[in-house]
């Protein structure tokens, strides 16, 4: 706990300088894309809806902040993540990338899928999803992070505003990956064993509190068990309504991870499968490591939808 004092982030220094706002109704990248509104005004990006008139599709345009050379490299980290993972199952697509000139700044952009709505803001919003949507979307989130490390990255910032659903097709997938880290390297294909420190990889990243492993946020050795946390405590936000730990603070937040054990998701919602309320659980275990990895989450998961006989196209996602 000694170092917890010195991870707390600096939020002032990371958003003091901030991109140029686009305007509504106007168009960007060569008349490419006409933004229709904004997702999200604040936090680290600025991401709008926007007309790809090039595609005739709606798009989320995430335009970056990059105001010192860790917000440059965590760019270059999310656009090459998003390359790396183009069609997987689970990750929502990145349709374009490139630089929008016609700001005062020139700006660098990314475009994705646009999703109906984050998991954060329907979980908000709605009373419950029934438990075959939540089984089907915890497999697509699991397949998500199946492919996330088969590629060598640790996402680190898995949590329900950062995972979008497509109502017409019943699907999640995860979006934000601004704080992906390379955990594999080329030479070291045999990753297993591998981990990155925390401090060299994240810098400026300090977590998440509520869905961050207790090493990311004590600035230690983060490996894929530590997206196997977030995902625990996604789900569980999911199924539940209430996140598994809180916390006032960072200090208050891995306390009560060390020390507490989060009432069984049954607790709140009998339908769950015993199964499904074991592996999230042990998910949350203090050391992750320990656990399943995502791959036999997902083998978990998808043979649970299978001998329930659940079928995407009967779901409905929320009601
Ligand atoms: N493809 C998308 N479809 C629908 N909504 C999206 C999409 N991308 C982003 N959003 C909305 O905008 C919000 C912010 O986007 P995103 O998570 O990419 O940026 P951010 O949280 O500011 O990034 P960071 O955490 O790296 O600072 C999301 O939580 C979601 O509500
Ligand atoms: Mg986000």
């Amino acid at each position: 706990m000694s170092n917890l004092e010195l991870v707390v982030p600096n939020q002032v220094e990371l958003h003091k300088d901030e991109p140029d706002e686009l305007s509504i109704g106007k168009k960007y990248v060569d008349g490419r894309y006409a933004i229709l509104g904004a997702l999200k005004a604040g936090g680290q990006h600025k991401v709008y809806k926007a007309q790809d008139e090039l595609s005739d599709m709606q798009v989320a345009l995430k335009v970056f902040y990059e105001t010192n050379e860790y917000l440059q490299n965590s760019v270059n980290n999310e656009i090459e993540a998003n390359i790396s993972l183009f069609g997987e199952p689970g990750i929502t697509e990145m349709i374009d990338f490139g630089i929008i000139e016609e700001t005062d700044q020139p700006q660098r952009f990314m475009t994705q899928r646009l999703g109906d709505i984050d998991c954060k803001t329907l979980v908000n919003n709605y009373q419950m999803i029934s438990t075959d949507a939540l089984l089907m979307g915890a497999l697509d989130i699991a397949q998500g992070l199946s492919s996330i490390k088969q590629a060598g990255w640790v996402d680190k910032d898995v949590k329900p505003e950062n995972v979008i659903v497509d109502f017409a097709n019943n699907r999640l997938s995860i979006i934000d990956l601004g704080s992906i880290v390379k955990y594999k390297t080329q030479e070291n294909k045999n990753f297993v064993d591998d981990s990155v420190s925390a401090n060299e990889a994240t810098h400026l990243f300090y977590g998440t509190r509520g869905y961050s492993a207790p090493e990311i946020i004590r600035n230690k050795q983060i490996t894929p068990a530590s997206d196997v946390f977030s995902y625990g405590a996604t789900i569980y936000e999911l199924a539940t309504g209430t996140k598994p730990f809180n916390g006032d603070d960072f200090k208050e937040y891995v306390d009560e991870i060390e020390n507490t054990k989060p009432l069984p998701i049954k607790a709140f919602n009998d339908e769950i499968p015993d199964l499904i309320n074991h592996i999230i659980l042990s998910s949350l275990e203090r050391q992750p490591e320990k656990g399943h990895d995502i791959e036999e989450v997902e083998a978990i998961i998808r043979s649970i939808i299978k001998s329930r006989g659940i079928r995407r196209s009967s779901l409905e996602l929320a009601y």
